[in-house]
């Protein structure tokens, strides 16, 4: 089937009642065990890569890693831009064939928020979705905090959808990236978020969120829940372990597959937990 577009995604997702998981890719490995989690559970998912990501490969690389290997998948799969923080961000995941954008401008003041979010709007196809985000969201990704840490307001967001013109909204609310302790949804806060608008809501941070919240989300109007640490500590462990148990060891291919076996089974794992009526 190869890429479809995030907007295919999300009308699947909600149509069958799904919460689309959105795992963040650098490499082969990561690549193969998102996508073989992707054939085991089948629900429609988007694979991201943020401009941080992307500084060793470079979007084409990415692209065309992912999409050769899910031309022979039938489970529709969007490549989305994680964070663009310009848009030149966009323009150039979009060059690169990405079909889905995250314009994240809320680092800066609202009013610049909604001028970028609605120029990077303009910049991307009408079929493809555009994700932007209210509120900025806390902690850490590739050592990059943000400019400031908010809570989403939902005085704000019926306006914002509205001028921006997006089709998915990352929200704050407690949710933040990377490992933290005791990191919890403030859950009141998320119902108020979807009450004020029917824009389907995109939950950042999701490696160290309860299991517990993470499986009711589809219930306060949330459409994508995105995973990076948890990828990441699983191919890094794969590595040390294998080190730490043989400092002569020289079989990186089978070190390479045992990693994505583990970034499969925490893939396939998460994809679960987001959608626990999901058959086995
Ligand atoms: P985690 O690293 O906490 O899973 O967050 C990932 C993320 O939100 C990517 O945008």
């Amino acid at each position: 089937m190869g890429l479809v577009s995030g907007l295919e995604v999300i009308e699947q997702c909600v149509s069958r009642g799904l919460v689309a998981g959105a795992f963040n890719t650098t490499n082969i490995e990561t690549t193969m065990g998102i996508v073989q989690a992707i054939e085991n559970t089948r629900v429609p998912t988007f694979i991201q890569c943020a401009p941080t990501n992307a500084v060793l490969s470079g979007y084409e690389y990415i692209h065309d890693m992912v999409s050769r290997r899910l031309a022979k998948v039938d489970v529709p799969v969007a490549l989305h831009l994680d964070h663009g923080r310009t848009l030149d961000d966009v323009t150039q995941s979009l060059a690169a064939g990405f079909t889905s954008i995250m314009m994240d401008a809320s680092g800066h003041e609202y009013d610049t928020n909604v001028d970028l979010s609605r120029k990077a709007r303009e910049l991307t196809p009408a079929q493809f979705a555009l994700e932007v985000e209210l509120g900025s969201i806390g902690g850490k990704e590739d050592d990059l905090g943000p400019e400031r840490e908010a809570t989403t307001d939902p005085d704000q967001v019926a306006e914002f959808v509205a001028a921006t013109g997006c089709e998915m909204l990352a929200v704050s609310v407690g949710n933040v990236h990377g490992y933290a302790p005791d990191v919890r949804i403030d859950m009141d806060l998320l119902r108020k978020v979807q009450q004020a608008s029917a824009v389907p809501l995109v939950i950042h941070g999701g490696s160290g969120l309860p299991r517990q919240q993470l499986g009711r989300l589809a219930e306060f109007g949330v459409v994508k829940v995105n995973v990076a640490s948890d990828l990441r500590n699983a191919m890094i462990r794969t590595f040390g372990e294998a080190y730490a148990a043989n400092p002569n060891e020289y079989a990186l291919i089978r070190v390479s597959q045992q990693a994505v076996t583990a970034i499969t089974d925490v893939v396939e794992n998460r994809i679960r937990t987001f959608n626990p009526k999901l058959a086995r």
